[in-house]
């Protein structure tokens, strides 16, 4: 399964742009692929992938379905432009706007009531791993986030260190954390930070690495191909 994770860039007519090149090259792919995009291009983006197996993701949601939210979009408005996918739990969101492990299982929760499946995003910062604390942040993640879900949920393994800085992890620390992923909650588990279409087949023979989560490598349609193409 690959990703695009595009984040807070491109205006309108650049999304559709780039999310229709994307649909034209990889509208067979043999692997799953889905596009997690800002709110406002949803609608568009699900008439632009109709037909298709390109899967239509949002990259946050809030966890009530109506209400006096300011600003808020939920999980039933995302349903209702066909969203199938949405990411939680991104370390952008923990870090820039104190998402805690309590809203993040609301969040978890409100997606999977929806029909819509979560991407849930953990990961170690670099003090973390320096302090050899990674296992125990990722289980205390994985705890606190999943908490009283028995349904699907995929995981996406982003070290805080390895997202857009070019340091990707090596295949041991990538492999060693999957697999705890993968005892702790038996799904796909998902690699993010900064991959690309140069280490994408590297990466991808790294047993357990169900696929990736792409951030900067997904805002240029053929990167993203040659990505997919790799895996
Ligand atoms: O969610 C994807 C992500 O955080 C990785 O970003 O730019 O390092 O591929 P990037």
């Amino acid at each position: 399964m690959i990703v695009a994770n595009w984040k807070m860039h491109f205006d309108y007519k650049k999304a559709l742009e780039v999310g229709c090149a994307i649909k034209s090259k990889l509208s067979d792919a043999k692997a799953e692929i889905a596009v997690c995009a800002p709110f406002v291009y949803l609608k568009d983006l699900s008439e632009c992938f109709k037909n298709s197996n390109i899967k239509l993701g949002a990259q946050n949601l809030y966890f009530e379905d109506e209400g006096a939210y300011t600003g808020e979009v939920s999980a039933m408005m995302l349903k209702s432009v066909g969203c199938q996918i949405v990411i939680v739990g991104h370390s952008e969101r923990r870090q820039l706007f104190g998402e805690d492990d309590n809203m993040i299982n609301k969040k978890i929760k409100s997606a999977i009531k929806h029909n819509i499946t979560p991407i849930l995003c953990v990961g170690e910062s670099l003090s973390q791993r320096q302090n050899n604390e990674t296992f125990t942040i990722i289980e205390n993640q994985l705890a606190k986030d999943l908490l009283d879900i028995k349904e699907t949920v995929i995981i996406a393994y982003e070290p805080i260190w390895a997202i857009g800085s070019g340091k990707v992890a090596n295949s041991e620390q990538i492999f060693e954390v999957h697999e705890f992923i993968k005892k702790f909650i038996d799904t796909k588990v998902l690699y993010g930070g900064s991959v690309n279409a140069q280490n994408a087949g590297e990466l991808s023979k790294i047993q357990n690495v169900d696929g990736f989560l792409v951030g900067g490598a997904s805002l240029d349609a053929q990167k993203f191909y040659e990505i997919a193409l790799n895996f």
